[in-house]
């Protein structure tokens, strides 16, 4: 039966090399024909079917079509389908706030209960959301060192009596207050075993102080803060050796004797623990003779105290964990400078369960440090399901209460505060089928620190027939011995395989005829189940990777979108190596959707905007012609490009922006939608093109810049208007800074005339002043002659002695 139809898939997957369509179609009838047992063949391929007719004995596989299997006689009733697929909200109740005195009706997760089915290679995606409830119930426990050194810090604690409530009002009306204190096991080397000494430790100090103990539980939870003050004010010191205490011992009494303290099913559980002194931890216990290892159970007296501190050790920091994870507690460490790095080291192994803060030494900054501690112990949301034990795997996606941002995978949210609601996705899928049998998994999703209210999801794992289930192992004359049918066909019984089902499985005797049964007819190297498998009776038990009777066919490509083979099962069918796409969909691993829907812009318009190509349904962008590439989900803009879709979004941004109209808005025959998340800062999850938007308003210009999502939701497209920016209108500040300029030009020309007029004047006066001077000078020397002067005037005398005449 089987070598024809080995001859028909290879010579298929020649012509399928060839590119024929019609050889795919083929191959998806040949999905089926390959399997002998019902539950493989119905999860081989959704169109399989299974003939369970007893008499049905054509000779023609029973796995097949369902046209196939009516052609070749088996009879209706007895043909076996694919189970139905279920989908059942079974529970979906509003998220609700904490009502006066009813901590039970709060709802943090919504829905809390589906039923659902999954195929093998099957996701369904769930989207839940998480709102932390307004005053969830706080049960805060003090833990206290009530060692010698701490005396002043009990101090504080009652005389802030009347600011404590204020302060717990202030982050829950429903809050409750219980009070332990713990010191030292009363062991050597611990304390000192003198016998006055063990009756008043501080007899050194000369004041009476009670005898040491591990842990004392004081004060149950109680929303009587009187009471809670009345205790602490009453509680008395105590005194060991060591500077290390027994932290760990007290924080486990704490934890597991939840009757005891009263924790509430509904509540967020914080113990603070205040302390200046180093821990102990598991091992040094040993030093004093205890030396059983802690047992985590809860060992408290009838007065409240740890009555098994000498035989158990300190618990570990592993046991620790598992303690606060199991029972959702978590820890607050107010400590003292001195050694708060040894709590910073202890919590980072204790992350998402301890906070630690410095305490002043008279322990002054309690509340202040009570108030950040809850804040950031709530302010982390993470998620976490029990899965992990079945065959069905869950991933997360949330958008971490951000409106409008992408979801990303991950569980954990930081700086939640209340009012917030994160929307989650959950993809449940199930991978392959690990025996052909039907069966359910109950998956519990709670949030990690609170662990109270849940989804839960009830899924119907269809690996099975109908038949399997309901006819239980009969045994039949048709059968032979060590089998029963099922399904129509003779199944051996466990331990059992063969065609006679008489080969012991682990025998190592078979017979030749059954080791000739692991070798593929006719092929080249004829090799026992071709070398990627083990024969065990006839029978090719295949390793890993590969498959098919011969474990001659490697497994398929797997698909990058959803890590499935084939893209899962709304995708395609592996065949034997190669996968069988179902209609719509191409690719090696049919990851590409044949039409090109996916690249035409959400506005309309042509295929990747016609400036690239649509390759396995994403664009794949061209140069433009200045040499820039085309950017965008569907190539719509370049650097030096107008951008048609921001321009087509531009009127309905326009139009919320002077409030001309509501959140949604329709162009064309596009729905819009505009949401405003002003943060101007980068969103890190976004490669988003940017839109710019301006206006003017008032006497400012204003730049808006803007996003679109790239495929259209119910709501139709997402505008998110990101950032804002105004300024001075450009024209006002072209004049003003013409002005100054303008005055500056007027007061530089000033300046420089008056410094040349003053600089002339000045030179002006120096040589006025000069000429005077030598205008002075020179008539001062106006008698005295130039030696070089040669006056004009000839002058001669006549000798006295010349005779003159009278008259003359
Ligand atoms: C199915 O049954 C019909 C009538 O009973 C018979 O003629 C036909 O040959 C059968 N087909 C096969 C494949 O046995
Ligand atoms: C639960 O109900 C809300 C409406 O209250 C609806 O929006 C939501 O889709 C429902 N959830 C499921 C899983 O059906
Ligand atoms: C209580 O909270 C409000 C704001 O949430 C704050 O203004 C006020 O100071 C707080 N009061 C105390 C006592 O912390
Ligand atoms: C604390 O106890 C002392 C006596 O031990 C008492 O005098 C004082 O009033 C108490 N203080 C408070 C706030 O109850
Ligand atoms: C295998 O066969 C040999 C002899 O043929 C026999 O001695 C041995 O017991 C057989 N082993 C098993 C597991 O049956
Ligand atoms: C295997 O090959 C031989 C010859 O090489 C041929 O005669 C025989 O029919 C083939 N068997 C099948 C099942 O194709
Ligand atoms: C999708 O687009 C590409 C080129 O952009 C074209 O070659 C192909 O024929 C288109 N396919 C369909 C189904 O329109
Ligand atoms: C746009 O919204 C209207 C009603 O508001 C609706 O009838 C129409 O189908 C929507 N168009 C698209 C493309 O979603």
């Amino acid at each position: 039966m089987y070598v024809p139809v080995f001859v028909i898939l290879c010579l298929l997957f020649v012509k399928f090399e060839n590119g024929n369509c019609q050889a795919q179609q083929m191959l998806n009838k040949l999905v089926c024909i390959e399997h002998d047992e019902c539950g493989a063949c119905l999860s081989a391929a959704s169109h399989c079917r299974w003939c369970a007719d007893p008499n049905y004995n054509t000779g023609a596989p029973r796995c097949n079509d369902d046209e196939s299997l009516v052609n070749t006689n088996c009879s209706q009733g007895f043909i076996q389908r694919p189970a139905k697929p279920v989908w059942n909200v079974v529970e979906n109740s509003s998220l609700q706030d904490m009502r006066p005195n009813s901590a039970e009706n709060v709802i943090q997760i919504q829905p809390q209960r589906i039923q659902l089915s999954l195929k093998p290679r099957e996701t369904k995606k769930i989207s839940f959301s998480f709102r932390p409830a307004k005053n969830y119930p706080l049960d805060l426990y003090y833990l206290m060192d009530l060692t010698w050194s701490m005396k002043d810090d009990k101090e504080t604690l009652v005389s802030l009596r009347d600011d404590l409530p204020t302060l717990l009002k202030n982050l829950t009306d429903n809050f409750r207050l219980g009070f332990g204190s713990f010191a030292e096991k009363p062991l050597m080397p611990f304390i000192s075993t003198d016998s006055r000494r063990l009756a008043n430790p501080c007899s050194v100090e000369e004041v009476a102080c009670e005898a040491t103990y591990s842990y004392r539980h004081h004060l149950s939870l109680t929303n009587q803060v009187s009471d809670f003050i009345e205790h602490v004010n009453s509680s008395s010191v105590t005194a060991n050796l060591d500077n290390a205490e027994a932290q760990l011992d007290a924080l486990v009494q704490v934890i597991s004797c939840g009757d005891k303290i009263g924790w509430a099913t509904h509540s967020r559980k914080i113990v603070i623990l205040l302390s200046d002194g180093l821990m102990h931890t598991a091992g040094d216990g040993k030093l004093g003779g205890a030396t059983k290892k802690n047992d985590e159970q809860c060992h408290l007296d009838e007065r409240g105290y740890y009555s098994d501190a000498a035989t158990y050790d300190y618990p570990s920091v592993a046991q620790m964990y598992r303690l606060l994870d199991k029972y959702k507690v978590n820890v607050i460490f107010a400590v003292t400078e001195s050694v708060k790095n040894h709590y910073d080291s202890l919590n980072q192994l204790l992350e998402d369960f301890t906070y630690v803060a410095k305490l002043e030494s008279d322990s002054s900054n309690i509340l202040k440090l009570v108030k950040t501690g809850y804040e950031d112990i709530v302010s982390v949301v993470d998620f976490h399901d029990d899965s992990s034990s079945g065959p069905v795997k869950v991933r997360y996606f949330t958008d971490c209460g951000v409106k409008g941002r992408p979801l990303i995978e991950g569980t954990r949210c930081t700086g939640v505060e209340y009012g917030m609601t994160l929307n989650y996705e959950a993809h449940v899928t199930l991978e392959a089928c690990s025996d052909f049998k039907s069966s359910t998994q109950t998956i519990r999703i709670s949030e990690s620190q609170l662990g109270q209210d849940a989804l839960t999801l009830e899924v119907d794992i269809q690996c099975g027939c109908e038949c399997s289930n309901s006819v239980q192992e009969v045994v039949t004359p048709m059968c032979p011995a060590n089998s029963h049918l099922v399904c129509g066909v003779c199944q051996c019984n466990k331990g059992w395989s063969g065609p006679q089902c008489n080969c012991e499985i682990g025998d190592e005797n078979a017979s030749a005829e059954l080791l000739a049964q692991c070798r593929e007819p006719n092929a080249t190297r004829s090799i026992l189940c071709s070398g990627a498998g083990d024969c065990l009776c006839g029978k090719c038990e295949c390793d890993w990777g590969y498959s098919g009777r011969y474990c001659q066919c490697k497994s398929c490509e797997v698909s990058s979108y959803n890590e499935l083979e084939c893209g899962g099962v709304d995708r395609g069918v592996c065949v034997c190596g190669q996968c069988a796409c179902e209609a719509g969909w191409v690719g090696a691993a049919c990851d590409c959707p044949l039409s090109n829907d996916t690249c035409k812009p959400p506005s309309g318009g042509e295929v990747c905007s016609g400036n690239g190509d649509c390759v396995c349904g994403s664009c794949e962008c061209t140069i433009a012609q200045d040499g820039s590439k085309y950017i965008g989900k569907f190539c719509e803009t370049c650097p030096t490009c107008e951008n048609p879709l921001c321009i087509h979004a531009e009127p309905c941004v326009s139009c919320h922006l002077n409030t001309g109209c509501t959140d949604s808005c329709t162009i064309g025959n596009v729905n819009y939608t505009v949401i405003e998340r002003l943060s101007n800062t980068e969103d890190p999850y976004s490669s988003d093109v940017m839109c710019i938007f301006r206006q003017e308003e008032g006497s400012l210009e204003c730049e808006y810049k803007y996003t679109y999502s790239p495929v259209q939701s119910e709501s139709g497209i997402e505008i998110s208007i990101r950032s804002k920016e105004c300024y001075q209108p450009t024209s006002a500040m072209i004049m003003t800074s013409g002005l100054v300029i303008f005055g500056c030009v007027i007061a530089a020309g000033l300046i420089i005339i008056l410094a040349v007029k003053s600089g002339q004047i000045v030179s002006d006066r120096r040589a006025y002043a000069k000429f005077l001077k030598e205008a002075q000078e020179s008539r001062r020397n106006m008698q005295e002659l130039n030696p070089l002067y040669i006056s004009p005037i000839s002058e001669f005398r006549l000798p006295d002695s010349f005779p003159r005449d009278k008259n003359d």
